[in-house]
């Protein structure tokens, strides 16, 4: 049925309202090379102290070839989770036994000493559990926030990101924490080959099976990114630059625009958005994107267009819409899950929200809203990658992805494969991959790589020793 002019002016007035989620392909280049420059600025000694997206070396130089063997225990912390795994890798063979424990939001928010306490306690149970007890395992730990690494087992946190604000870790070692906290609580000690971002992580897990993979992205509750990068490009490197002359960078792009670069396409919801956050001025490209904030943009435009009487008339002012938080990422990919007119899933969210009396008009204008929102995250996300393809350079590459938005979502994967082919250098192909446990298997397989590599070189030097 063709809309009346009634209609025809409310789409006008509603348009007006969310126009600055379209952005031009022009717009998504001229990002590109913003954060193509930034990444610049990370890489070099000389810039690296003021840029925002900092380019750290993850002490990561080599894939894994498949010939990696032994069993792991591997921790995963980055979400509202903690997850403690069994790994055991025969060769291209992976098996995994893991738990999952939940992190209240008091312990997010609360001391240092009580989050790798509860991470103490967590382990201590898994291990009783899988009769583990008094057997040292060699351990990779996920964990997925900003670390400047002074070496595969040592990182010192940068900034809490995503939900976390922990008092007194900023700057420490997370294996340090971790020893100590594993002290306090019994005995237990464990020998952590490796720390290991989630981004890395998903690469090095999709990397197993794919040589030409080189970009890692994680698209979840927080969104970031890794690539493998020449050595001599990394001038932040204090190491040799010997062979293999590559360094797996672990970007934390999440940052970029906090220095006001991304002022020009950020809206009136991104800010509010952000200055409702508990890192104000932080993360803001991320926050464009992630799983974390993405449902919140979606209810601050909703709640604007109600109030501007284009949505949902008469609503009770105490419904949830109304709430900050309440609308959750999960409801952005059911709402554009309905194909059709009956709007089945978007109605029950809807009613989730005790919104009453909704039309089909109204489900309309929420689908509306929420494709636009998803998709600026898809092409933003898009930009990211096509800059790191462009960079490398290379006729073919895989990327590997994880995390629940790109998971979950019905259009994401999609979006970003249009909107990469869009921005990329003509000729330069390329594979978005689904990777498989990350976060356990690639923090397993950094530690593998790291044994492997090691036994290789006592190798070396017993046969000049010998010789
Ligand atoms: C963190 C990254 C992490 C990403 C995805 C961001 O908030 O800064 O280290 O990789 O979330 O979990």
């Amino acid at each position: 049925m063709p809309a009346t002019p009634d209609q025809l002016q409310k789409y006008e007035k509603i348009e007006a309202f969310v126009k600055g989620f379209k952005l031009s392909s022009h717009t998504y280049k001229k990002i590109m090379s913003l954060l193509n420059e930034e990444m610049n600025n990370g890489l070099h000694k000389h810039t690296n102290h003021s840029a925002d997206i900092k380019m750290f070396p993850t002490f990561v130089r080599s894939l894994p070839d498949g010939t990696e063997k032994g069993q792991f225990l591997a921790l995963d912390l980055g979400g509202t989770n903690f997850r403690v795994l069994l790994v055991k890798i025969d060769g291209r063979d992976v098996d995994i036994q893991s738990r999952t424990y939940l992190i209240p939001q008091r312990v997010m928010l609360g001391t240092g000493t009580q989050l790798f306490d509860h991470i103490a306690d967590c382990i201590i149970k898994f291990t009783q559990q899988h009769n583990l007890r008094g057997i040292k395992l060699p351990l990779g730990f996920t964990f997925s926030f900003p670390c400047k690494q002074e070496d595969l087992n040592q990182a010192r946190l940068s900034k809490w990101t995503k939900g976390f604000r922990c008092e007194g870790v900023v700057g420490e070692d997370i294996c340090k924490l971790l020893h100590e906290a594993l002290k306090r609580k019994s005995n237990m000690d464990v020998e952590v080959v490796a720390i290991v971002n989630d981004a890395v992580g998903t690469l090095m897990s999709a990397a197993h099976n794919d040589r030409d993979c080189e970009i890692g992205i994680i698209l979840g509750t927080g969104c970031n990114a890794c690539y493998m990068e020449n050595l001599k490009n990394v001038g932040v490197w204090e190491g040799e630059y010997d062979h293999p002359d590559q360094m797996l960078i672990n970007t934390e792009w999440g940052a970029f625009g906090d220095n006001g670069c991304l002022d020009f396409v950020r809206t009136e919801y991104d800010r509010e958005l952000d200055n409702f956050s508990i890192n104000p001025g932080k993360q803001l490209m991320e926050k464009m994107i992630a799983g974390m904030y993405m449902g919140e943009i979606v209810r601050l435009v909703l709640e604007r267009l109600t109030m501007e009487g284009l949505l949902f008339q008469g609503i009770d002012r105490e419904c949830e819409l109304f709430v900050r938080g309440r609308f959750y990422t999960k409801y952005v990919s059911e709402v554009e899950s309905d194909h059709d007119e009956f709007f089945r899933n978007t109605k029950q969210v809807l009613d989730e929200l005790g919104i009453q009396n909704y039309t089909s008009e109204d489900c309309k204008v929420v689908k509306y809203v929420c494709t636009l929102i998803s998709a600026r995250a898809a092409f933003l996300a898009s930009a990211g990658l096509a800059t790191l393809i462009n960079r490398l350079n290379k006729p073919s590459i895989t990327i590997a992805v994880d995390g629940s938005l790109y998971r979950f979502h019905p259009r994401f994967h999609n979006l970003m494969q249009l909107k990469i082919h869009e921005l990329v250098r003509p000729g330069l192909r390329f594979k978005l991959t689904l990777s498989h446990d990350g976060s356990g298997k690639g923090a397993a397989l950094v530690a593998a790589v790291a044994l492997r590599l090691r036994e290789m070189k006592k190798e070396d030097q017993e046969n000049v020793a010998n010789a």
